[in-house]
């Protein structure tokens, strides 16, 4: 616990963001669902099995054994978590100069096709753009104009890569249907097709709950097929591989592979273990058989459900329906004086902080602004969105029940709210370490 004047000189002291803020000064962690959840005692009494042998270690084979049995994928590179596997695809793939489609990239995987000079272009579904609007499938890739611009140039594409869920647009899910015609799109022009699967879990259970062919199915089996519509993944552990670090990157091409291997070993480690420790691959391991257990996949969509609903009734509007991981309040509407530039969402967060020790995460223009490199030019988000993301196994509904009470009482004073601005940036990723100041 903190006190209000305490919090607010921490806030100051941590230049309005809220990245800066020793955890020990937060109450409620809701950052990120990212390596913060809780592991099982399953997944612990795999830390203790852990093989920690440099090369061919046991829990590399465990390891491999279940991401082959879920993904499919032939070649298995293990990483420390999804942006190194995203760093060596790219890499790889020889983005420079090229662009890369999805539905949404997420921030580090805008971040590594930018630093590697390609270009990431976002063609989500119309209805992703509507918060306020019902879809069950949020998370679709926009089929019209990835044709469009697969037959424009194929060659100048060096991948498309489908974010399930989609993480910056509200952590909706996409269908099996619109996977499988994005999937059919790319092999008919020779273009590889990737999933970033990092909440492959959460997508699967949303396709088992809303697309009626699936019902019957079980998540694993869902998943299963999801993964075998794609040429190959990249995975963070730390979110649907309930564990605290970790990743892989997938794929059936075997030239692909092999140089993705000499990177692997360059930066990140020997190919049997990559930038993880033997123990780290059990968790994982156990983890990828826990999350798609059904009665988990339901506790875990009503926890944050539960919230999203919370959020409406003190008078949110949220990105709907609220999403697998999280719930984004569209903090652009709620904030209707606050401008882009002015950082509504990152306005809300820290008001959320002084109010009672919560954190949250802005995913509006302190995220995705800044200069475009494209084009040179001052570039604002989408939308102005503020994500409470919920780690998995970790809080009880009385501390949501909390972070509602404090919810309200912000709500109550919004019009007093002003905007913020940034005094200093890095030339990348610049939320996690941007300076600001209230204006
Ligand atoms: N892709 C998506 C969709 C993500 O959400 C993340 C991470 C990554 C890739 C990168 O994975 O962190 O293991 O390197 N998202 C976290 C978040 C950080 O808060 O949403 P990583």
């Amino acid at each position: 616990m903190t006190t209000r004047p305490e919090r607010e000189r921490i806030l100051a002291a941590a230049d309005w963001n809220l990245f800066r803020i020793p955890a020990r000064d937060i109450l409620i962690d809701l950052l990120t669902d990212s390596g913060t959840g809780a592991m099982s005692s399953e997944q612990w009494a795999g830390i203790m099995r852990g093989d920690e042998s440099y090369a061919g270690a046991e829990s590399w084979y465990r390891f491999r054994d279940r991401v082959r049995e879920l993904t499919g994928f032939e070649h298995i590179i293990p990483t420390h978590q999804g942006r190194a596997a995203e760093r060596i695809l790219f890499s790889c793939l020889d983005v420079a100069d090229k662009v890369v489609v999805s539905n949404t990239h997420f921030d580090t995987t805008r971040a590594n096709v930018e630093y590697l000079g390609g270009r990431a272009l976002d063609i989500p579904v119309p209805e992703a753009l509507k918060p306020d609007e019902e879809h069950p499938f949020k998370g679709d890739i926009d089929l019209d104009a990835l044709g469009r611009i697969l037959s424009d140039d194929a060659s100048d594409v060096a991948c498309v890569i489908h974010t399930i869920t989609n993480n910056s647009g509200g952590g909706q899910p996409a269908s099996m249907a619109n996977i499988r015609a994005a999937s059919e799109l790319c092999r008919s022009h020779d273009v590889p097709f990737y999933l970033d699967a990092c909440r492959f879990a959460g997508n699967s259970y949303f396709i088992k709950l809303r697309e009626e062919r699936y019902a019957e199915r079980t998540v694993e089996s869902i998943a299963r097929e999801t993964f075998s519509l794609a040429d190959g993944a990249t995975f963070s552990a730390k979110k649907d591989g309930l564990a605290n670090i970790g990743g892989f990157l997938g794929s059936n091409d075997d030239r692909l592979a092999r140089r993705e291997q000499e990177l692997l070993i360059l930066t990140e480690g020997f190919p049997t273990y990559g930038g993880l420790a033997g123990r780290d691959l059990e968790a994982i391991a156990i983890g990828l058989r826990e999350v798609v257990e059904e009665d988990y996949l339901r506790y875990r969509l009503a926890s944050v459900a539960y919230l999203g609903e919370g959020l409406m009734e003190a008078g949110y509007p949220i990105v709907r329906p609220p999403g697998g991981h999280a719930v984004y309040i569209d903090a652009g509407s709620f904030l209707p004086a606050i401008g882009p530039q002015e950082l509504p969402g990152q306005t809300l967060a820290c008001e959320l902080y002084v109010e009672g020790g919560i954190r949250s995460v802005e995913i509006g223009t302190l995220m995705f602004g800044g200069t475009d490199p494209s084009t040179g030019e001052e570039r604002t988000a989408t939308l102005e969105l503020l994500r409470l993301a919920i780690p998995r196994r970790t809080y009880t509904k009385s501390q949501i029940d909390y972070v509602l009470d404090v919810a309200t009482a912000v709500a109550e004073r919004r019009e007093s709210l002003k905007g913020l601005r940034i005094v200093e940036e890095p030339a990348h990723l610049r939320h996690f370490t941007a300076r600001l100041e209230p204006l």
